[in-house]
C-alpha cells in the first residue's frame, strides 16, 4: 500500500473501526497533536483513521488520507497549523457550489458510505454550530451519525469548556510578540497600540494585557470612553514615560461600524483596524504612538506544554467514548476534568468574557482601564 492510501482507494481495505477526524474553521497550535494522540490510540486498538482534508471540504468530496506512522510522529506535537489542511471557504461538491443544507446532507452521506463509527469534529464555536445543524440532518434524515466535537480556537469562545485547544499558545506567542513591541516602545517613550485577534471575545486582549503590564485592554465585551482612555494613558505616561494598549480586533473605533462582507448566504464582520486609528487619535492628542497588527501569526509559535496535553487528552477521551456509547457530544475541560456535553442540551456555541471572570477582576484590581460593563 502507498504512504497514504487516497479516496475510494482506501475504501475496504480494512476490517477495523473506522473514524474520521476534520479539522474545521481556523487553524491553531494544536491541531496535529490531536491527530497524533488519535492515530497513536487507534493503532493500538484496531481502530483506522481517516483523515478528511480541508476542512468539511474533504467529507463532501470524500478526500482524506488514512492515517499512518509515517505522518504521525511525536514531530507533530510541535507543529502549528494542521497536516489535514483546514477549510473555511464556501463548500463545493466536484468542483460545483452547493448550499450549507446540501453539505450536511454530503456529510451525512460520507459517513455512511465510508461506514464511519464516528467523526472528530475540530472546531472552533462556528464549526461548533455547523456540526449542531449536520446532526439535526442526520436526526431528519433518519440516519445513524455520531460526531464527538473537540474545541479549538484561538479566540477561546467555544461554549461548555472552561479553554480551547490553542488558545494557551497564542497568547504566549502574542505576548512574546507584544513583549518585544514593549522594548522598542519604552526605549522612545512613547505610546504602543497593539490589535489582537479574537473576533467577538475578549480572552486574547485581556490574557496579553496583563502578561504584558498593559495600562488599557479594550475588549468587545466593554464600552470604552476616548477621554477616560486619554487621561489613564497620560497618567501611565506621567508615570513610567511609556504607556500600552491592548485592543481586540472586534473593538470599534468610537462609534463607527464594521463592514460586512457576504460570501454566498454567509455575511461575515470584517473586524480591525481600530489600532491604527486609536494611534492616529493619540497623536492629534499630542502623544507620540505606534501601533501594530498582531495578525496570524497568533495561530501559531512553539505549541505550549498545555495545549499539547490538552489536545493528546480530549482525543484520547473521545476515542475511548465510542465504546461507551456516547453519542455526539461536545468535549471539554472543566478544572481538570474532561467534561462531556451533548449536543442537545447545547443552546449556544459560544461565550465570551462576563464580568466575574478572574481575569477580569484581577485586571480591575492592577487598575488597568478596561471600559464599563455594556449596558
Ligand atoms: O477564529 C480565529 C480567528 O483567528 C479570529 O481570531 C480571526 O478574526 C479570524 O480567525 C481570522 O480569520 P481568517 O484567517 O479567515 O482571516
Amino acid at each position: 500500500m502507498n504512504q497514504f492510501a487516497y479516496g475510494k482507494e482506501a475504501e475496504n481495505q480494512s476490517n477495523k473501526i473506522r473514524v474520521g477526524v476534520v479539522t474545521s474553521g481556523g487553524d491553531c497550535s494544536g491541531l496535529n497533536s490531536i491527530i497524533y494522540a488519535l492515530y497513536k490510540y487507534a493503532s493500538q486498538h484496531n481502530i483506522e483513521i481517516i483523515g478528511f482534508k480541508r476542512g468539511q471540504q474533504g467529507i463532501i468530496n470524500k478526500d482524506y488520507i488514512i492515517l499512518t506512522n509515517n505522518e504521525c510522529t511525536p514531530m507533530l506535537l510541535n507543529q502549528s497549523g494542521s497536516i489535514l489542511k483546514c477549510g473555511t471557504k464556501g463548500m463545493t461538491k466536484n468542483g460545483k457550489i452547493i448550499t450549507p443544507d446540501e453539505a450536511n446532507t454530503e456529510i451525512v452521506k460520507t459517513y455512511k458510505e465510508l461506514n464511519l463509527s464516528a467523526l472528530v469534529f475540530v472546531g472552533g464555536n462556528g464549526s461548533t454550530k455547523i456540526l449542531k445543524k449536520i446532526i439535526n440532518k442526520a436526526n431528519d434524515l433518519n440516519m445513524n451519525f455520531n460526531a464527538i466535537a473537540l474545541p479549538k480556537t484561538i479566540d477561546n469562545d467555544v461554549a461548555n469548556t472552561d479553554n480551547a485547544i490553542g488558545f494557551d499558545t497564542a497568547i504566549e506567542t502574542a505576548t512574546r510578540e507584544v513583549s518585544d513591541f514593549i522594548s522598542t516602545i519604552e526605549t522612545h517613550e512613547r505610546v504602543g497600540v497593539v490589535e489582537v485577534m479574537g473576533r467577538a471575545a475578549g480572552y486574547i486582549a485581556l490574557h496579553v494585557g496583563l502578561a504584558t503590564g498593559a495600562d488599557a485592554i479594550l475588549i468587545p465585551e466593554r464600552d470604552y470612553d476616548l477621554n477616560a482612555l486619554c487621561e489613564k494613558i497620560q497618567n501611565a505616561y506621567n508615570e513610567k514615560k511609556y504607556a500600552l494598549i491592548i485592543v481586540s480586533e472586534a473593538v470599534p473605533f468610537a462609534n463607527e461600524a464594521f463592514d460586512v462582507k457576504q460570501s454566498g448566504d454567509m455575511a461575515r464582520v470584517q473586524y480591525g483596524g481600530t489600532a491604527k486609528k486609536i494611534s492616529n487619535y493619540l497623536k492629534n492628542r499630542g502623544f507620540e504612538a505606534k501601533s501594530l497588527v498582531l495578525g496570524h501569526t497568533q495561530r501559531a509559535g512553539i505549541t505550549s506544554v498545555y495545549d499539547r496535553n490538552l489536545a493528546q487528552a480530549l482525543a484520547i477521551k473521545c476515542l475511548k467514548l465510542l465504546s461507551n456509547n456516547q453519542k455526539n457530544v461536545l468535549l471539554g475541560i472543566s478544572g481538570n476534568e474532561i467534561i462531556a456535553t451533548s449536543f442537545d442540551e447545547i443552546k449556544n456555541t459560544s461565550r465570551a468574557l462576563t464580568p466575574d471572570d478572574t481575569m477580569i477582576k484581577t485586571a480591575e484590581g492592577l487598575g488597568i482601564y478596561l471600559g464599563d460593563i455594556k449596558e
